[in-house]
């Protein structure tokens, strides 16, 4: 496991090269990558496409309204680019948000997810969202619950942690398993 000293994007290009090599052992068909506005996702296709490996491309991206009202964080150019080149985008609910934030942001307080996602955080931003999108790109029927993946995640921006992880449903989410943390960073504050 290789261990950044400080979280951020830029540890992105490293992370990327350490995903690609992890998926060149061959046993794992799927990489799931968390991308907003979507450069993440460009670099990890290039690398791909650079080491000629063919793979099942999950995109995540923030959901409609993340950054305001009606507000789509990806490009439509950037989102078609994507599609073209053979990745899935995948915008929908933050699975471990929800409408308990809906619920917080006019009450007040807090749920059980955000006691998990904060839980999560405390291993780092990466790993809360490598969790996330993999139970996103799974509720959204791009990859299997039984097929592990390598799930790509970062601190705001980029990328800096990745994982092998068994995927499962929201509606098992403790099924789900971290089998393998390939990076991360060591402090977790940017
Ligand atoms: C569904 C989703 C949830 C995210 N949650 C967080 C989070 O809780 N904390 C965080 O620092 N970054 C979060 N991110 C940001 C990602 O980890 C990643 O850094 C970013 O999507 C990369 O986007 P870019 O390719 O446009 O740089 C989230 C991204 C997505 C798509």
């Amino acid at each position: 496991m290789k261990l950044f000293e400080k979280p951020g994007k830029e540890n992105t290009d490293e992370t990327l090269k350490i995903s690609v090599e992890r998926a060149k052992r061959g046993d794992i068909k799927s990489i799931v990558v968390a991308s907003s506005r979507g450069d993440t996702a460009k670099k990890l296709l290039d690398l791909l496409e650079k080491e000629g490996l063919k793979l099942n491309v999950v995109v995540v991206t923030y959901h409609q309204g993340f950054h305001g009202e009606d507000i789509i964080s990806m490009p439509k150019d950037v989102e078609e680019e994507l599609i073209k080149r053979g990745a899935k985008v995948f915008r929908g609910t933050h699975a471990l948000s929800g409408v308990e934030r809906g619920i917080s942001n006019k009450l007040g307080g807090y749920g059980p997810v955000q006691v998990i996602a904060e839980t999560l955080r405390t291993f780092g931003q990466g790993v809360k969202v490598c969790y996330e999108i993999t139970v996103m790109a799974c509720d959204a029927g791009l990859i299997k619950s039984k097929e592990e993946v390598i799930a790509i995640g970062g601190t705001s921006r980029g990328a800096d942690t990745a994982m092998v992880i068994k995927p499962a449903n929201m509606n098992n989410f403790f099924d789900i398993e971290a089998r393998e943390i390939l990076c991360m960073p060591r402090v977790k504050k940017l």
